[in-house]
């Protein structure tokens, strides 16, 4: 009998901290053996000259979801995973949406029926809670973190899923109650809404105006009130797709002032400008997202940012909506900004976009971007105990990357239900060409080799910020002024 079922033979592994050469043995599903000249394999992969990475983990995606207003998602699970698959993840983790009336209990069921069937990735997925009954805080999340499900997401705009600052508190004590992290969508609603109506009502309606209607100043003040909000009941918090400095700079203070405040970007963010918007026509519809596109300066200084450490995550944050009447289209041909699906495309450019222009062009370590697009996020969302590194006993979710292979951007290459990608045209260097979830191939050579449904549901440990700065033992955290157990 075969030591191993698969052996990786000759490559260059890369983790967050360390480079070196190994050989990888591979057995029922986990990493069994690292080290060189393994041999005694029913199977084995030539990696000589590519590099093996953890497989990538994408952890802000929206897939077969309704969005508050009624619109789906392109992609389900099927052709979201396989996209993800073809862009090096190994694992997703999408939300699953409350929308006001529903029980979590639904959601949950609801997301199940959609994604186990489907997934070719192991999956998990963040709950969005809009609507923070007694019976939610008190009863539905509990079980939610008992099923493994323990982390979730709250807006503080858009009208149909906002929550007060009250209903936040409420929210992150009971995440903190119970081993969760909360992730926060900070932008400030009333600013948004008062710049909307005053430029619509004076005919400013084309794409690029979305961007003018969300300006830097909205999401700084979101992200203040939600670090005090936080850092008040002393719970741990996620700002989700940072696309500014002075945001990104009010969490680096806010981390060194000892509060456990993460920060998250997104490619459209590093490699798009708000000059994307005042495309031709209704073009600029595939550029709406919020918050909005930024410029160029904001681009350099978010690479700052994440050498710094002051974003742990980078994600896509695909929202698919198609450039036709099932989605930005959907208010007629020439949508005016505030009736265009927010969000864009991008689960399988994720990794190999901040590949090329990160480390192909030395701005970023290789194991930094291994930190970015797989470990970090293992840690933050409770699964370090089985994926985002290569080591003994973890899962065999490990992406094989050429680093010389060239690129040009299709849609048509793309894998997803999409019609248009956003990052049409540019050039990237590196591509990872094999992709395993639990040692199973589930992309080589350009083909997709996974049946659909071959993805589990992952159930996720309780948050405890192991792995970063500030990391404080429960004995460290500071003590609070009540002299009472008020959170
Ligand atoms: O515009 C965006 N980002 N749409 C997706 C939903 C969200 O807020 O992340
Ligand atoms: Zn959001
Ligand atoms: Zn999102």
């Amino acid at each position: 009998m075969a030591d191993y079922d698969l052996i990786i033979k000759g490559g260059t592994v890369a983790t967050a901290t360390d480079t070196f050469k190994a050989d990888i043995g591979i057995r029922d599903g986990r990493i069994a053996a690292l080290g060189l000249g393994l041999d005694g394999a029913a199977r084995t992969l030539d990696a000589t000259g590519k590099l093996v990475l953890p497989g990538g983990i994408e952890t802000h995606c929206h897939i077969e979801q309704e969005s508050a207003t009624g619109a789906m998602t392109s992609d389900d699970y099927f052709s979201g995973s396989v996209s993800a698959a073809f862009g090096g993840n190994s694992t997703i983790v999408p939300f699953a949406a409350q929308h006001r009336g529903q029980t979590i209990t639904d959601v949950i069921r609801t997301y199940d029926d959609r994604a186990a069937p489907k997934s070719v990735l192991d999956y998990s997925y963040h709950l969005i809670v809009s609507d923070p009954t007694e019976t939610v805080l008190n009863e539905e999340l509990p079980m939610a973190f008992a099923r493994g499900i323990t982390s979730f997401k709250v807006f503080m705009t858009y009208d149909k899923l906002i929550v007060s600052d009250e209903a936040m508190l409420d929210i992150l004590v009971t995440a903190k109650e119970n081993g969760g992290l909360t992730m926060v969508h900070a932008e400030n609603n009333a600013l948004i809404k008062w710049m909307v109506n005053r430029l619509i009502a004076r005919g400013y309606a084309a794409p690029k105006y979305h961007a003018v209607s969300h300006p830097a100043a909205s999401e700084a003040e979101a992200i203040q009130r939600g670090i005090a909000l936080a850092s008040f009941v002393e719970a741990p918090l996620l700002f989700v797709h940072v696309s500014t400095d002075a945001g990104a700079r009010t969490i680096a203070d806010a981390r060194m002032n000892g509060h456990m405040i993460f920060g998250e970007t997104c490619p459209q963010y590093m490699f798009l400008t708000a000059d994307d918007l005042d495309r031709p026509g209704a073009e600029g519809a595939k550029f709406c997202c919020s918050p909005p596109l930024r410029d160029k300066a904001t681009q350099d200084v978010l690479w700052r940012h994440l050498n710094a450490g002051t974003l742990q995550l980078y994600s896509s944050d695909h929202a698919p909506y198609r450039f036709d009447e099932t989605g930005k289209l959907s208010s007629g041909s020439n949508p005016p900004f505030n009736r265009i699906a927010n969000g864009l495309p991008g689960i399988e450019l994720r990794a190999p976009l901040l590949f090329s222009e990160g480390v192909t062009k030395g701005r970023l370590s290789l194991n930094a971007f291994v930190a970015l697009t797989a470990t970090n996020a293992a840690r933050l969302f409770g699964m370090q105990d089985r994926k985002g590194s290569i080591a003994i006993g973890l899962d065999a979710d490990i992406a094989i990357w050429d680093p010389e292979k060239k690129t040009r951007v299709t849609a048509t290459g793309m894998h997803d239900n999409m019609d248009y990608t956003p990052f049409e045209g540019l050039e990237l260097t590196g591509w990872p060409v094999t992709v395993l979830n639990r040692g199973n191939v589930i992309v080589d050579g350009g083909e997709l080799k996974a049946e659909r449904g071959a993805g589990q549901f992952v159930k996720r440990l309780p948050f405890d910020g192991t792995g970063f700065v500030p990391a404080r033992a429960p004995e460290m955290m500071p003590a609070t002024n009540f002299g009472a157990n008020l959170f």
